[in-house]
């Protein structure tokens, strides 16, 4: 994919405006994960260091257009100032406004200042002509460096790609490099493995992979919702309930399709998602009133056999509730697989999707695979096939 590439920017004593992913978890006032702060940080230390004046726009959470405290970015700049360790980093409670030019007029050569979370603005969400026109006037150059949120054709991602010379961050090229590298045209087999808790994002991914993929394995909601449509007695389990009809269409047209759709045939079942439930092992017609909350020992089998060596495995979503040990087997035993024959098979792996990201990296599995992406909705509509708006707005600049 053809980008304009920040590094072909002079952008010494230019303001130079970032729009980068900062939407980090937080716990309790804390970053519980700064995985997405440290993947930023190359186009921050290029910018500063060919002598940019940083400005970086960000989003954290959806606050609704409405400013709220605890979506501040003001611990995201501290840790950004921590990170960084050396350039003058400021932070300015709002984005647009008297306080922002001021610091924007006050930044230097290799300076850095972030501003407040753009969605305490609803302009931002709504792409508003007048708050796209107040942030353009703080910068002379736009960059774009969050690739995992553009999915969304908010202000900040497309309305400052018309207004000014654009160019793509380091993290933006990379993400998108390899992920095409790895699947525009996979080593086959390639096999998508597809769970977690929500499904409405998912269920296009299989629409478009029907035709594309070899297998399609489901897990999570998705299972669950696929399970359903089939006429499957589920319980009490969770499922996406205005997906089902879509979900029955799909399996008529897998009946057809290049890919083959895998479900499962046994599942682990409990009264409740509870670190403390007692979880049984039962065949698809005895959950009863029960939840299903993983896959059974088979369906890891059949999943374990279905991704091969020298193949493309692409994962997005738990296969269980993984956030609770008695359900986390299927997750953990599939994450296992993959990282080993990552290692030793000559298997091309790709994770995406915070939940699946945190979980390999907690049971230290992450390092074994062949790419994790820091993109989840944006991952995922790259998986489908439809464009990005994000990236349709550079690709005009290049
Ligand atoms: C993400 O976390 O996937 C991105 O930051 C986008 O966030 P959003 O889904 O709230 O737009």
């Amino acid at each position: 994919m053809d980008l304009p590439d920040i590094r072909a920017t002079d952008v010494a004593g230019k303001r130079v405006l970032v729009r980068a992913d900062l939407n980090v978890p937080m716990k309790d006032g804390e970053i519980a994960d700064d995985n997405r702060l440290r993947a930023v940080l190359p186009t921050f230390r290029d910018t500063l260091g060919r002598g940019g004046r940083l400005i970086v726009i960000a989003h954290l959470d959806r606050p609704g257009g409405k400013r709220d405290p605890a979506s501040s970015l003001r611990p995201v700049a501290d840790a950004l100032r921590d990170a960084l360790d050396g350039p003058r980093v400021s932070f300015v409670e709002d984005c647009l406004g008297a306080d922002a030019e001021k610091a924007v007029d006050g930044l230097d050569a290799g300076q850095c200042l972030v501003l407040e979370n753009l969605r305490f603005h609803a302009g931002e969400t709504d792409n508003a002509a007048d708050f796209a026109d107040a942030l353009a006037m703080l910068g002379d150059i736009y960059v774009n460096d969050a690739f995992s949120a553009s999915h969304r054709a908010h202000a900040s991602i497309v309305g400052l790609a018309d207004r000014l010379p654009a160019a793509a961050g380091l993290l933006m090229q990379k993400e998108v490099e390899t992920l095409d590298r790895l699947l525009a045209n996979p080593q086959r087999p390639y096999v998508a493995l597809l769970g977690g808790a929500k499904a409405s994002t998912k269920v296009p991914v299989v629409e478009h992979l029907l035709g594309r993929a070899d297998r399609i394995l489901l897990g999570g909601v998705m299972a669950t919702t696929f399970l359903k449509a089939r006429g499957v007695d589920i319980g009490r389990s969770r499922i996406a309930e205005d997906h089902v009809e879509t979900a029955e269409k799909l399996l008529r047209d897998a009946e057809g399709a290049r890919a083959d759709l895998m479900l499962p045939t046994d599942v682990v079942v409990a009264s409740e998602a509870r670190a403390d439930a007692e979880a049984d092992i039962v065949g698809l017609g005895e959950v009863g009133d029960r939840m299903i909350l993983d896959i059974g020992p088979e369906t890891i089998r059949r999943y374990a056999d279905a991704i091969e060596d020298r193949g493309t495995v692409v994962w997005n979503g738990p296969v269980g509730a993984a956030e609770f040990e008695p359900f986390q087997r299927g997750t953990h035993f599939l994450a296992a697989v993959i990282g080993e024959q990552t290692q030793t098979g000559g298997l091309v792996s790709v994770a995406g999707g915070g939940d699946t990201t945190a979980f390999l990296q907690k049971h230290q599995f992450l390092h074994l695979f062949t790419y994790a992406s820091m993109a989840g909705g944006a991952f995922l509509q790259f998986l489908s096939g439809e464009a990005l708006p994000g990236l349709e707005s550079l690709k005009r600049h290049s």
